[in-house]
């Protein structure tokens, strides 16, 4: 191991060991089957993750609201018990490995896609969540509050289905993000407004969920930490924001951007390995929280120096895991040169997923579902 001692130190969040520092972060993949559940396809794909050595995989968002806060082609729910038993599966599959896996839940708010819900999507307001984008319909109080409920019902399926946490999403334009952004929310109410106004829907939704899995069972939020757009939240809003999330969030998953700043989100290759692991910096400054830090990081020194420096307690891989599942394996053996080292294109995994409707593929892995297995095929 040697030279990247840091990202191997196990670290325990509310009696959960998380093995390693090296966290898989959520995305949508169209794995799953149209009815919402979970596809054998699509533990092929986790499993290959945890044999890789992640240390903690979030799978990605589920719907905790179906239809109106669906997001993507085909999504997994877990607003049904009926989603338990392939979910057991899949955790099942996963602990073999040593790893511990999370699911992050969600309602896509206003980016749900009329046409797919068969209604006009819901938000904090009437105010459309990127340039040029379809009016919502704003939730009346009774809504927020059921809402609320169903978050805390998912987050309790997640737990029978053996997940070892949840992660509420909190940023990247969907609802929650839609009522904690003043581009998004313009309510005179007591959910808009003030930054204890805005952040109250999340607060009601942490506490729900705490009350709904008990005292040790660790919740993550992802927030968009700057949304690098005029008028948005800045990381001095956020911290701000966060004052009423503290409470209940054990981790804290620090990404950034909205859809209109998508650039920043899913990074853009012009950016370099880790350039912004100062936001995370800043909240674990702050709350004294363990932190997740993303974006473009591929580079095994960046990694281990931002673990070993304590700029953040995690790194997040997103797309260096598709391209090589075996990512902390090869690192944690030194195997540098053999590492497959996502080039941020594009192409495979968000191209196919947003842009076209496809499952997800990527430009320099062959075989995202089935790993090594390609190299047994003869032409
Ligand atoms: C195809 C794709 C789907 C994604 N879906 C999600 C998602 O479901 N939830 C989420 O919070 N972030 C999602 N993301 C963002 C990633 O989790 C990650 O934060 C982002 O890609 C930046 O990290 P990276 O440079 O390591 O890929 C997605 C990204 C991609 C490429
Ligand atoms: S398709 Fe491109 S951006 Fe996506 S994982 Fe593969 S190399 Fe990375």
């Amino acid at each position: 191991m040697g030279k990247f001692n840091s990202l191997f130190q196990p670290l325990e969040v509310r009696r959960c060991t998380i093995p390693n520092r090296i966290v898989m972060t959520p995305m949508g993949t169209n794995f799953a089957e149209n009815t919402g559940e979970m596809s054998f396809l699509h533990i092929d794909y986790y499993e290959q993750r945890a044999q890789g050595g992640a240390g903690l995989i979030i799978v990605e968002n589920a719907c905790v609201d179906y239809p109106a806060g669906s997001n993507g082609t085909t999504q997994l729910r877990l607003d049904l018990d009926s989603y338990i038993p392939r979910m057991f599966k899949l955790t099942e599959t996963i602990h073999k490995h040593d790893t511990k896996i999370a699911v992050q839940l969600n309602h896509a708010g206003a980016s749900a896609v009329a046409e797919r819900i068969n209604m006009q999507p819901v938000s904090a307001s009437d105010l459309p969540n990127k340039k040029g984008g379809a009016i919502p319909r704003p939730l009346t109080k009774d809504e927020i509050y059921s809402i609320v409920e169903n978050y805390a019902k998912a987050a309790k399926r997640a737990q029978i289905a053996g997940f070892d946490a949840v992660e509420i999403h909190c940023g990247h334009s969907y609802l929650i993000s839609q009522f904690l952004s003043p581009l998004t929310n313009n309510r005179t109410d007591e959910f808009g407004g003030s930054y204890e106004n805005r952040a109250r829907f999340a607060s009601l939704i942490l506490k729900a969920v705490r009350e709904a899995v008990g005292p040790f069972f660790p919740i993550l939020i992802r927030i968009s930490a700057d949304e690098f757009l005029p008028g948005g939240n800045t990381l001095e809003d956020t911290l701000q924001l966060l004052e009423y999330f503290q409470e209940e969030a054990d981790i804290i998953d620090v990404s950034c951007g909205l859809v209109d700043s998508i650039q920043y989100q899913i990074d853009a290759n012009y950016l370099k390995d880790g350039w912004r692991t100062y936001l995370a910096t800043a909240v674990k400054e702050k709350f004294n929280k363990p932190v997740i830090t993303v974006g473009n990081i591929r580079d095994p020194k960046v990694a281990n120096e931002i673990v070993e420096s304590e700029q953040a307690d995690f790194i997040g891989l997103g797309r260096q895991f598709v391209a090589d599942p075996q990512w902390p394996l090869k690192v944690k053996e030194g195997r540098l040169d053999e590492i497959r080292k996502c080039i941020s294109c594009n192409i495979g995994c968000s191209g196919h997923r947003i842009g076209l409707n496809r499952p997800i593929r990527c430009t320099i892995n062959p075989s995202v579902n089935e790993g090594e297995a390609y190299k047994n095929q003869k032409v």
